[in-house]
């Protein structure tokens, strides 16, 4: 992969490091300055690689980091730990109710350089221009198919005319960026790589598919059922001509960038085949206020309890530092005692 060597981009980070009092590094020398923040483990449809069909269980909404709680926290990791970018996710964050209050609130944070969200789009013509005039900067929408019954059978619900208004109005109303996902699934995904191509060209966005990653409620996940970057671009190429590489400008950015004659930009996200973790510069807090070093922790660290017996910024911070201390150098997907974490990925956060 076409990324600077450790020692490299610990020199390129030294100033976030130098800047802050306590800076999240790891034993591996990762520098995290980016943070997936979960508002709600609730959603609005039920994707198969991610949630169960029935019978999903929520977190007792008591549980859920109140707007104040999160804002807190959010603070703390940008002025005292050097986070510089956050993504506000789910579940479906939009289900969150007010969330525009929290977007607001977030965005008043001091030395926070980007502020972003990850949406399904059901709910995002509603809520675009409020989440816009809030101080959200990007968003990125999840998009599998364009075809309505595709859309049924991966959501187990209809809605597929919902998320296309949401992106046109997330456009009508100027976000810095607007990105689609699209999961890369074996068996689901070949038939959908041109219309996908096709309709994030004509609006002029940027599409990223991602390799589905064993993270659904219903443990169904196998490796063949990955449609893996390499069988994408041969697909691409195969059906829209060759595809040239974009160099990375940013090594703890995930996707690998690719253009069309045409201009269009296609990106891969291979987390299965060619896991990206040596550049993780991630961490996450679930709805619940715990953090998370990586989407495939055994472990976490809770803060909600500490939060609400009164704990000093003191105390949560060298809690935070501690669980990215323990992270581990990747997910291992592919070794042999791989198991995935015990929460699916509606309960992470995406
Ligand atoms: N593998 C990869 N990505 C996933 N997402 C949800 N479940 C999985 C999975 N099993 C992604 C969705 C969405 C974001 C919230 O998380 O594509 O874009
Ligand atoms: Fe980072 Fe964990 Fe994802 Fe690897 S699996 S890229 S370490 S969050």
């Amino acid at each position: 992969m076409n990324q600077p060597p450790v020692e490299q981009r610990r020199t390129m980070e030294a100033p976030t490091i130098l800047e802050v009092p306590h800076p999240l590094v790891d034993r591996f020398g990762r520098v995290h300055t980016s943070l997936r923040l979960s508002v709600t483990d609730r959603c609005n449809i039920r994707c198969f690689y991610c949630m169960p069909e029935l019978n999903a269980v929520f977190v007792p909404r008591g549980h859920l980091l109140s707007f104040e709680e999160l804002a807190r926290l959010a603070t703390l990791f940008v002025q005292q730990c050097g986070i510089r970018d956050i993504r506000v996710t789910g579940g479906e964050p939009l289900v969150r109710r007010d969330l525009n209050r929290l977007i607001q609130m977030l965005a008043a944070i001091d030395g926070l350089d980007d502020l972003s969200l990850t949406t399904n789009g059901i709910l995002l013509a509603e809520h675009a221009g409020r989440l816009r005039d809030a101080g959200l900067k990007r968003v990125n929408v999840s998009l599998d198919t364009l075809d309505e019954a595709t859309f049924l059978k991966i959501s187990r619900r209809s809605g597929l005319q919902q998320v296309i208004d949401g992106i046109d109005q997330a456009i009508r109303v100027g976000f810095e960026s607007i990105k689609l996902n699209a999961l890369a699934i074996r068996g689901i995904t070949e038939g959908e790589v041109v219309s996908l191509i096709m309709f994030a060209a004509k609006r002029g966005i940027e599409l990223r598919f991602i390799e589905f990653m064993p993270l659904d409620a219903d443990r169904q996940w196998k490796d063949d059922a990955v449609l893996s970057g390499d069988s994408l671009r041969a697909i691409i190429e195969r059906e829209l001509g060759a595809l040239v590489e974009v160099p990375r400008m940013d090594p703890a950015q995930p996707a690998e960038s690719f253009e069309l004659a045409s201009g269009q930009r296609v990106g891969i996200i291979r987390s299965v085949t060619e896991p990206f973790c040596d550049a993780c510069n991630r961490l996450r807090v679930t709805a619940d206020g715990s953090v998370r070093n990586c989407l495939f922790a055994t472990d976490e660290t809770p803060l909600r309890d500490a939060i609400r017996s009164g704990a000093s910024d003191e105390t949560i911070v060298s809690r935070v530092q501690a669980c990215v201390a323990e992270k581990r150098a990747s997910h291992g997907i592919d070794s042999a005692g791989f198991s995935p974490p015990q929460r699916p990925m509606y309960a992470i956060g995406g």
